[in-house]
């Protein structure tokens, strides 16, 4: 029972007022007028011609006309419910953020899960990386955890993030492959720009073929600050921790479901849900106090690298329970607009060139997405605490702003909205300490590619290996260009040469010491590219 659900939950109860039924209603246009007819147009005589009086079937087939929005540009692909987060422990300690405070708070939350390359209409069971894309609706404002289901990420700096998506996306001159890695412009990208190497392993493993949403990590990925009431600050990645476990499709079973049932991970959430059997995930930590910020062999900074939990552990902070499924997908799913800019006191950024870049672009984007400057008050983006300020008009505003003042220091109003020192829980960045040259040089600490992703393959299991040599096989021996593949095989030796090695003969090119393959070009993995046999299929 979907309200019951949500009783008591604030965010359901916000939603309310815009939910509308239409079951015993009369039908109106938009104007409230009721209708007569709704099956025939309005004609100067039974056989027409039709006649530009008809307003009904004007409005009607106008708004048909600009139903679509256009899909995200990344992430098209997904599908949310609503839930609550519940803390087991006080996190003053490291943060201030007061959903983070007290144990007995529930703070609202509204998950969407998502593909990243393919279409909104493709396919869910893809080799792909996962969004898992958080929103909690705080009493100080709306916080955003915008993550994947894989601890890294492709790029070091934002700058490159268009380039990437452009390789990874269907070729433009005839939109293919669609949700797919296994295509020339992907691989050519990876050889070409090799900080991506740690995250092709994640990717061309078990881990981007989730058997369920209910059963993957999420990841935030790059390092954040939480910041105390004392001002004290620590670095901190989170982590969310499926209590069903983690686990993945085969390969054969992924491409079965994806042509019998494409909606197979939205329809497993979805009746999960229904059924009361709550996917239920544990948010993790872990901090890292400022001094250790230069004790690691990788950049805290390089979204490439993730913090080995064996050096640093995971603290389970609380849990998430997603209870109730959405009652309009577009309206929710589709409108919903996530930010890791949206903060709240506690909770801060670091200068990690991709997050940096992000905060900037999701703003961006959605602007266009949504339709203009007011997509904050679609219902489900609406904070549950008050909104104030001196922002006006723009396309479809709902608010109806009183008075005459609407600019911030005046003379002519005293109640215009105020600003709130810290203490009232005004936002205050952190004060980091920056200093250097202005540059587009990288740091020499972002330089080693490859050490995390051996770290990635010596830590898999025999089978694990296996499927990770078959998904290179598969994706890389469906590569057109010889000379791409090639060195996709010579830069993946650094990682491991019999895989590399493999994968060579495989794909039918030279191993990566320029020894002759044992396979030749008429190899079946190579000669049927696009029909590609068994076991690469
Ligand atoms: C969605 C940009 C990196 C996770 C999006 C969208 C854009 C974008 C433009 C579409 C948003 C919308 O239309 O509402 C970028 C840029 C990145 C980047 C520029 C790097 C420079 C990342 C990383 C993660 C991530 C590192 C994970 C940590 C997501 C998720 C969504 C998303 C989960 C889907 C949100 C939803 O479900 O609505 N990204 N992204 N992105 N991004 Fe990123």
């Amino acid at each position: 029972n979907q309200s019951k659900n949500g009783e008591g939950n604030p965010k359901d109860h916000q939603l309310e007022p815009f939910r509308v039924e239409n079951e015993g209603t009369k039908m109106t246009t938009n104007q409230g007028l009721r209708v007569s007819n709704d099956e025939d147009s309005l004609k100067a005589g039974v056989r027409g011609p039709t006649i530009m009086e008809d307003f009904h079937l004007r409005e009607k087939i106008t708004h048909f006309d600009h139903e679509r929005i256009p899909e995200r540009v990344v992430h098209a692909r997904g599908f949310a419910a609503h839930g609550e987060f519940e803390l087991y422990e006080s996190m003053s300690e490291y943060t201030k953020a007061k959903f983070l405070q007290d144990p007995k708070k529930k703070t609202p939350v509204f998950v969407r899960f998502s593909t990243v390359v393919g279409s909104l209409g493709s396919m869910d069971t893809a080799r792909d990386v996962r969004g898992f894309a958080t929103k909690f609706y705080t009493d100080e404002g709306n916080y955003d955890l915008v993550g994947n289901n894989i601890p890294v990420f492709f790029i070091q700096d934002a700058i490159k993030f268009p380039d990437l998506i452009h390789a990874v996306k269907p070729e433009p001159h005839n939109e293919m492959p669609q949700a797919a890695s296994a295509h020339d412009t992907f691989w050519d990208f990876v050889a070409s720009n090799q900080e991506i190497a740690h995250m092709i392993m994640w990717v061309m493993s078990d881990r981007a073929i989730p058997r369920s949403f209910r059963m993957m990590e999420g990841f935030g990925v790059h390092t954040f600050r939480f910041v105390n009431d004392k001002g004290r600050s620590r670095f901190v990645k989170f982590h969310w921790k499926p209590v069903l476990g983690v686990h993945s499709l085969v390969w054969d079973e992924a491409q079965i479901i994806a042509g019998k049932d494409p909606d197979f991970q939205r329809r497993d959430l979805w009746e999960a849900i229904e059924i009361g059997d709550y996917p239920e995930f544990e948010l993790g930590i872990q901090i890292l106090e400022p001094e250790d910020e230069f004790k690691f062999d990788f950049d805290i900074l390089d979204a490439t690298k993730l913090w080995p939990e064996e050096l640093v552990p995971v603290k389970k902070i609380g849990k998430m329970t997603l209870n109730r499924n959405v009652d309009n997908v577009f309206a929710e799913t589709e409108q919903v607009a996530f930010h890791p800019g949206n903060v709240v006191p506690g909770i801060d950024f670091t200068n990690d060139p991709l997050l940096q870049g992000r905060l900037f672009s999701y703003l961006d984007t959605q602007l266009i997405r949504l339709g203009g400057p007011n997509f904050a008050e679609i219902p489900i983006n609406r904070p549950i605490c008050p909104v104030h300020n001196n922002q006006r008009n723009g396309f479809s505003r709902q608010t109806i702003n009183l008075g005459r003042v609407s600019y911030h220091k005046n003379s002519l109003a005293n109640n215009t909205p105020a600003t709130s020192t810290a203490r009232e829980g005004g936002y205050v960045h952190y004060e980091e300490k920056v200093e250097g040259r202005i540059t587009r040089a990288r740091s020499k600490s972002f330089n080693d590619h490859f050490s995390q992703a051996r770290l990635f393959w010596n830590s898999m299991s025999p089978p694990e290996k296996q499927h990770i040599i078959d998904a290179f096989s598969f994706e890389v021996g469906k590569v057109k260009s010889k000379s791409v593949r090639q060195q996709v095989v010579d830069m993946f030796v650094h990682v491991d040469k019999e895989m590399a090695t493999t994968v060579a003969d495989n794909v039918g090119v030279n191993r990566p010491n320029g020894e002759q393959s044992k396979v030749t070009a008429s190899s079946p993995a190579l000669s049927q590219a696009n029909t590609v046999k068994l076991p690469y299929t």
